[in-house]
């Protein structure tokens, strides 16, 4: 399937070209693509920060880059950079709160330092552990859809609906997708009779992301309104919920898009199983439950604007951007190590113990 996989791949966000940065500014998308070009780490922070690149796998990856680029610019500027490269760290640390995999690149970044041999290009080896970052994004992408894609066929036969949250596609990854990647290889496996893809308000993921990648593939996404989710649980023939994360707790805990709790709250009552899918650089094995996650709050205006045109009374808003689904909400968690079901403690720390796949 891999090959078969490889070939479907046609959108990219990221791309390093000769020591530039290019993303895909997402805030346009789909009515316009235009890509914007990155050579500072505060320029990167920013572009994460502003959502011109966001997912949590593809966050991760531009951070690495950005520290390619802050080292680069810092060495250029004649400092004696292994010292001072920490504030540019700190910068990109600073740009988004609950994605793990921030915080899990720029550590990769630091202790790539910290392995430098005698003699070694730090710059290069520096630049060859982000291109690292990313090619082994892309690789989990592929093992986790191979997964995702047995887990639907032991528990169900034939074509399926399916329900999406937010965007876990190519936009959000080094790859094509988590949660997306799964409904695209089970799509060309000939399971998917339909996707439902929620809005997913108030950034529009769903709506302006989702829908578009699905649908420049040939691949049958209907779109509804987040309102809508229980209802067609109750009515559509959904077997699965699937979705990414932007970190999984020690306890099998999993932070993800606004109103992906509620999701799975509604599952459990419909009898829809319930599945994330994830890399292991999303799994926070530091933190015991999703209690302790931080989780971003953003602007009041992604609420009372839409497109820049003011669409509610001035009143005060309340915008948490991810919410927490507890552990026992979940049927599986598919990660390129392997597939956990029903997540407990103990299984999440078999998982993170056990070599990787590939
Ligand atoms: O605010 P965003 O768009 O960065 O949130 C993205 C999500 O919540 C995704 O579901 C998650 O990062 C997984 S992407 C493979």
């Amino acid at each position: 399937m891999r090959e078969r996989l490889l070939a479907a791949e046609k959108v990219k966000a990221i791309e390093w070209k000769e020591g530039v940065l290019h993303l895909l500014d997402q805030r346009l998308l789909p009515m316009q693509e235009v890509w914007l070009t990155y050579d500072s780490a505060s320029g990167v922070a920013e572009a994460i920060r502003q959502m011109v690149v966001r997912g949590a796998p593809a966050i991760g990856i531009s951070a690495a880059y950005g520290v390619v680029l802050g080292a680069r610019a810092r060495q250029q500027a004649g400092e004696d950079w292994l010292q001072t490269l920490d504030e540019d760290m700190q910068m990109l640390a600073e740009s988004r709160p609950t994605a793990v995999n921030l915080f899990w690149a720029l550590n990769r970044m630091r202790e790539r330092l910290k392995r430098l041999k005698p003699g070694e290009e730090a710059l290069a080896a520096l630049e060859a552990e982000a291109v690292a970052i990313h090619e082994s994004d892309r690789e989990a992408n592929l093992t986790m859809a191979q997964l995702g894609v047995e887990l639907i066929r032991k528990h169900g036969d034939g074509v399926q609906t399916l329900l999406t949250h937010c965007n876990t596609g190519a936009l959000a990854t080094g790859g094509f997708g988590t949660a997306l990647g799964v409904i695209r290889a089970a799509h060309l496996e000939g399971l998917v009779d339909k996707v439902f893809a929620d809005e997913t308000r108030p950034w529009l993921q769903g709506a302006r992301l989702t829908a578009w990648e699905l649908a420049g593939e040939g691949i049958p996404v209907t779109l509804n309104a987040d309102a809508a989710a229980a209802h067609l649980m109750k009515t559509g023939n959904i077997s699965w919920v699937i979705v990414g994360a932007d970190r999984i707790t020690a306890n099998g805990d999993v932070a993800n898009k606004i109103g992906t709790y509620q999701l799975a709250v509604n599952a459990m009552h419909h009898g829809v199983r319930f599945m994330v899918v994830a890399p292991s650089s999303t799994i926070d094995m530091n933190l015991t439950s999703g209690e302790d996650i931080p989780i971003e709050q953003r602007e009041g205006r992604e609420l009372l604007e839409i497109g820049g045109v003011r669409i509610a009374a001035e009143v005060d808003t309340v915008n948490p951007v991810f919410d927490v689904t507890p552990a026992d909400l979940i049927d599986a968690i598919v990660t390129e190590r392997g597939v956990v079901e029903r997540p407990t403690a103990e299984k999440m720390a078999a998982l993170m113990n056990r070599k990787r796949l590939h």
